[in-house]
């Protein structure tokens, strides 16, 4: 275990390549499949929420590839906090990875129950599996926007402002870990 004064003067640890590509690409992953809502809201045709579909399922292959790099590489040690912090960046990390996974699923259960086969990029798609039933595709709609997505803003922002708290009020450079 490392103490703060010895973190501070010890080399800085950071996150390996993998986990920082795999991190800043799932951001940008989740801000371009929230862009295509944006568009499409102001759309008179389905090509962005077409889009939307598969930047999603692009995004949950992208979480799996991530959570498997995350258990091969190395993890840098954590940096010393109070216990409390560190147990709420553990809990917010834990949640992004599931509601990541869990939001793409989600989506593809609402598309396919609604008896809509999901479009890759035009390259393949994910036909309907399922008996089609209006009922769970509302299920699923409703758990998609008013469920999850907005837990997802919740512990984003939280993220987020857990990282301009360390930048900008702890100044302990913990944002070059991830850079
Ligand atoms: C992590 C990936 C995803 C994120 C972050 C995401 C996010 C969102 C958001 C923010 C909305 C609009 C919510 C609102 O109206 O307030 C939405 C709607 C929608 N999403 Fe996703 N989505 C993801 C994956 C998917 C996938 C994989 C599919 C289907 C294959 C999908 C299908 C839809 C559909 C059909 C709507 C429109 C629902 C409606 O207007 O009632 N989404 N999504
Ligand atoms: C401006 C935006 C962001 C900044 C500055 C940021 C910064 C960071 C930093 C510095 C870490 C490492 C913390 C440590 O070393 O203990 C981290 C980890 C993490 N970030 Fe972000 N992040 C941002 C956006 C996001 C977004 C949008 C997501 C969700 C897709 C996300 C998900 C995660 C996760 C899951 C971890 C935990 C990594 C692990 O333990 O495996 N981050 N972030």
């Amino acid at each position: 275990m490392t103490n703060s004064k010895s973190y501070s003067t010890t080399k800085l640890m950071k996150w390996p390549v993998t986990s920082r590509i795999f991190h800043w690409g799932s951001a940008l992953l989740l801000l371009v499949t929230w862009l295509m809502i944006v568009l499409h809201e102001n759309a008179d045709n389905n090509q962005f929420i077409i889009l939307h579909k598969a930047f999603g399922v692009s995004l949950f292959c992208w979480m799996v590839a991530r959570i498997i790099n995350r258990f091969l590489t190395p993890t840098p040690p954590a940096v010393p906090m109070p216990k409390w912090q560190t147990a709420l960046a553990h809990l917010t990390h834990l949640a992004l990875y599931l509601l990541l996974l869990a939001m793409p699923i989600v989506g593809v259960l609402m598309s396919v129950y609604g008896g809509r086969a999901v479009s890759i990029f035009g390259l393949f798609e994910i036909p309907v599996f399922v008996t089609p039933d209006r009922s769970l595709a509302r299920f699923f709609n409703d758990a998609h926007v008013d469920i999850i997505w907005p837990l997802i803003i919740v512990f984003t922002l939280v993220h987020i402002g857990a990282a301009l708290y360390h930048q900008l009020i702890k100044k302990d450079k913990l944002i070059s870990r991830m850079k």
